[in-house]
């Protein structure tokens, strides 16, 4: 039994709940072998307008509601307005209670919207993408996204790596030393922002507007999201509005989610954790992101991708890709993108399992389908 010591209430023990793990909205169709093939072979694949175009209206309606409260000046239909986040609206939004996240936040360029456990956020992409979910990791291996209860809390699994405390607790863990025990625990959240971690909600929507600056020529901010060890494989990016090239569409470079695994499980082999890894880079005196070799081995030998397509269009990626928010050259065009990532469940992946990357490659926890399929049909 793992005991949490922290004083914010954030984690209460697990009600008993019948949730169901069977959709009621229509679902994205299965892929085809050559759409597998493409997906084990680039990372990625786009779905142009996969998902519902009325829940897709919801949620932008839902989004010009959130600016209508929180950055008032800019007005759905004119983009003339949707000129940059200053540093005084910045800091002048909302905080967050009990640890976590705010409702609206953002700066620059780019804002958030933390409305991912909404009923509507999670039938308009996780739940509708349930069946390609359960093709790709297996069935009833995949942690069911039930949302809020009626108190309005969420509960699902969630493994206490050394990443997953980092966002439960919101800072450094140095503060922490003694908490990831990279055990399983099932965690009952009642703050918004962290059901990333349960499985529960999407991360809500992403959003960047006009006239973004240029990322470089070394692709500031492109990563891979957090460690190989846990539970997260197939991770996607939906497009809740018309989304034209170059308009800031998630980037990503094809082939590098074999490689990064690859490469971060030795070093994971070696004695480097995640979060581990920063701290390195911080006593170096270099700020949060690392230089990862093999992210600037990829940047170098490989282009990277923008995706973009009509409204409802979905980006599968696995978990390890690299990616970065792309630049939106565009005068008028919002990118609006929720992001979601499914998890393999406990009784499907154990802890043991799930620390490890021992008895099998990169898609040793993807169905007998995808393992199959040979990337190059
Ligand atoms: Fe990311």
């Amino acid at each position: 039994m793992v005991t949490i010591t922290q004083s914010v209430p954030m984690v209460e023990p697990a009600p008993e709940r019948e949730v169901s793990a069977v959709p009621t909205v229509p679902q994205v169709p299965a892929l085809t072998e050559s759409q597998i093939a493409q997906f084990k072979r680039d990372g990625f694949l786009v779905l142009p307008g996969a998902l519902d175009a009325e829940l897709c209206r919801r949620a932008r309606d839902d989004m010009w509601e959130a600016i209508g409260t929180y950055l008032p000046r800019m007005k759905r239909g004119d983009p003339s307005t949707w000129t940059p986040i200053t540093d005084e609206e910045t800091t002048a939004f909302p905080v967050a209670y009990h640890g976590g996240q705010p409702y609206f936040g953002g700066g620059g360029t780019r804002y958030y919207v933390r409305n991912g456990t909404k009923d509507f956020m999670l039938d308009l992409g996780p739940r509708a993408l349930w069946t390609v979910a359960e093709q790709l990791l297996g069935k009833g291996t995949v942690v069911w996204p039930a949302g809020r209860d009626e108190s309005g809390s969420t509960t699902g699994p969630c493994l206490m790596s050394d990443e997953s405390m980092e966002v439960l607790y919101g800072q450094d863990l140095d503060t922490w030393p003694s908490l990831p025990t990279f055990q399983t625990q099932t965690l009952r959240l009642p703050q918004q922002g962290l059901e990333l971690l349960t499985g529960q909600g999407t991360r809500g929507l992403y959003c960047t507007l006009p006239n973004s600056p240029d990322p470089g020529p070394n692709w500031r901010g492109a990563h891979s999201d957090g460690s190989s060890y846990g539970r997260f494989r197939l991770n996607f990016a939906a497009y809740i509005d018309d989304l034209p090239p170059a308009s800031g569409g998630f980037t990503v470079w094809p082939g590098s989610h074999t490689r990064i695994w690859e490469h971060h499980w030795k070093t994971f082999h070696a004695g480097e954790t995640h979060v581990g890894r920063r701290h390195n880079a911080r006593k170096l005196g270099g700020h949060g992101r690392l230089a990862d070799p093999i992210v600037e081995a990829v940047k170098a030998d490989t282009e990277a991708v923008d995706t973009y397509g009509p409204t409802g269009s979905v980006v599968l990626w696995h978990h390890k890709i690299l990616h970065v928010p792309g630049q939106n050259t565009s005068n008028d065009v919002i990118r609006q993108a929720t992001i979601y990532g499914f998890m393999k469940s406990p009784e499907s992946l154990s802890d043991e399992m799930a620390m490890t990357d021992a008895g099998g490659d990169i898609w040793r926890d993807w169905s007998d389908e995808v393992r199959e399929i040979d990337e190059g049909a």
